[in-house]
Order: C-alpha cells, then sequence, then structure tokens
C-alpha cells in the first residue's frame, strides 16, 4: 500500500479569546489515502473548516501530529499536491477568470492555457474565461475555485462547502466534476458539507460534532 497523504494522531485545535477558549478540534486521528472520498458532515460551527485548514497545512494543531507521508513536510505543500477549495470567495479580483485558474499552472511551471480552459469546462464555465471576478455570481465564483484547484491535478483536493451557494442542480453538476476528476486521476477528495445528497456520493462519510470527528464507512450514518 502508497504512504498515506495525510496522517493525523490526537491533533486538536483551540482557539483563545479574551479568557475563554474554543475547542474547535478535539483530539482526532485519521488517515486520507489515494482514491478516498470522504463527506465531512456536522452543523455550523462544529469544527469542519478548522480541520479542512489543519488538511491542507494552512494551520497547525494545538496538540498532536499531522503529516503528509506521500507529500513531504508543511512547507513543501504546493498546489499541485494539495488543492483547496475555500468556503468563501477566494478569487483574484483584478485577474479574469482564465488567469486565476492559470495561476497555479504558471506558479508550477507547466502549460497553462490548455490546462486552465479545459478545467473550466469540467466546471462548465469556460464561456466565461475572459470575465473578471466580480461579473460572476457567487456560485459561478465557486466553480471557477474549483477549476483552479483542479487544474493542477492535486493528489489531494480539499473542498469547504464547495456547493454552498449553489442550487441542487449546479451542485450535483460540480460533485459530478470532482468524482470525475478524482476516478481518473486517483486523487483523494474530501469535501465538507451540509448536504446528504452530496456526502452520500462519497464513499465513507465523517461526522464533526462540537469538535469531536466520528470517522465510520457512510453505510453506518445514512
Ligand atoms: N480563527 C478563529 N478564531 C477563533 N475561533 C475560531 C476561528 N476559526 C474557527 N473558530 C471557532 O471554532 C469553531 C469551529 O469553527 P469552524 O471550523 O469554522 O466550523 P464549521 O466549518 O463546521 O462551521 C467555531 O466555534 C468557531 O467560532
Ligand atoms: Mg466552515
Amino acid at each position: 500500500m502508497t504512504e498515506p497523504l495525510v496522517l493525523a494522531n490526537g491533533v486538536t485545535r483551540r482557539f483563545r479569546h479574551g479568557d475563554g477558549v474554543t475547542n474547535a478540534v478535539l483530539p482526532a486521528s485519521f488517515t486520507v489515502r489515494d482514491g478516498d472520498r470522504i463527506a465531512l458532515i456536522g452543523a455550523s460551527g462544529s469544527g469542519k473548516s478548522t480541520l479542512v485548514h489543519l488538511m491542507a497545512g494552512l494551520d497547525q494543531p494545538s496538540e498532536g501530529a499531522l503529516c503528509w507521508p506521500a507529500l513531504g513536510p508543511r512547507t513543501s505543500l504546493r498546489p499541485e499536491q494539495v488543492g483547496v477549495v475555500f468556503q468563501t470567495p477566494s478569487l483574484i479580483p483584478t485577474l479574469s477568470v482564465l488567469e486565476n485558474v492559470e495561476l497555479p499552472l504558471l506558479l508550477a511551471g507547466r502549460e497553462a492555457y490548455d490546462a486552465a480552459l479545459a478545467a473550466l469546462g469540467v466546471v462548465g464555465l469556460a464561456t466565461l474565461a475572459d470575465k473578471l471576478p466580480d461579473d460572476l455570481s457567487g456560485g459561478q465564483a465557486q466553480r471557477v475555485a474549483i477549476a483552479r484547484a483542479l487544474a493542477v491535478c492535486p493528489r489531494l483536493i480539499l473542498a469547504d462547502e464547495p456547493t454552498g451557494q449553489l442550487d441542487q442542480a449546479t451542485a450535483a453538476l460540480v460533485v459530478d466534476g470532482l468524482l470525475a476528476f478524482v476516478s481518473s486521476s486517483n486523487a483523494a477528495l474530501v469535501v465538507a458539507t451540509h448536504d446528504r445528497t452530496i456526502a452520500n456520493r462519497m464513499n465513507t462519510t465523517w461526522i464533526m460534532e462540537h469538535g469531536n470527528l466520528h470517522v465510520a464507512p457512510a453505510e453506518a450514518v445514512a
């Protein structure tokens, strides 16, 4: 078996504010491997985004060990290894849609134009390539962010409520695109979502409850 993409052992994340403390993630241990399709579900405030940011290496645990055996040290994580789709809009407003998607390809020293257009095609937005982010709806902007994450063919895709701003039909199309991508590349996909319909399309469901991560197979929580 190949090395895990993410390996977490007793990972916690606490936020201090004033004289109080929020335990956003209580000791969590898990593994993410190539080809995994994981839905991370839980109520608002349960710690999903905090866990996604830890897995992406964008934040560090308060305690516990988190590593990326197949990818290298945290400081070496690059968009072509870990693609992140954030919960809130994250496009660069002065760059066109196409340029936003080209950016990680250019940083990786790769051919950008064709790959970026193909990635926009996956989310059904190739015709908007020349628009600026301000011209897009919230849902379109989120689909461009997904295209930007996929364009560099990362081994791990972390998507934080990627369909939260989309209607059901568009959400289904976006999930089709994400699943088609991971099937063809054997990448791992972790999707934080409120939507059971989306969760049911993954292989595994993880549940966050007040910072507690319950790792269970999908059929156990249906
Ligand atoms: N940067 C932060 N500073 C302080 N508290 C935070 C921060 N990020 C998240 N929290 C708190 O941690 C808890 C979990 O938040 P979050 O991970 O965003 O949950 P979810 O994504 O499931 O809605 C919440 O109580 C939230 O207010
Ligand atoms: Mg969140």
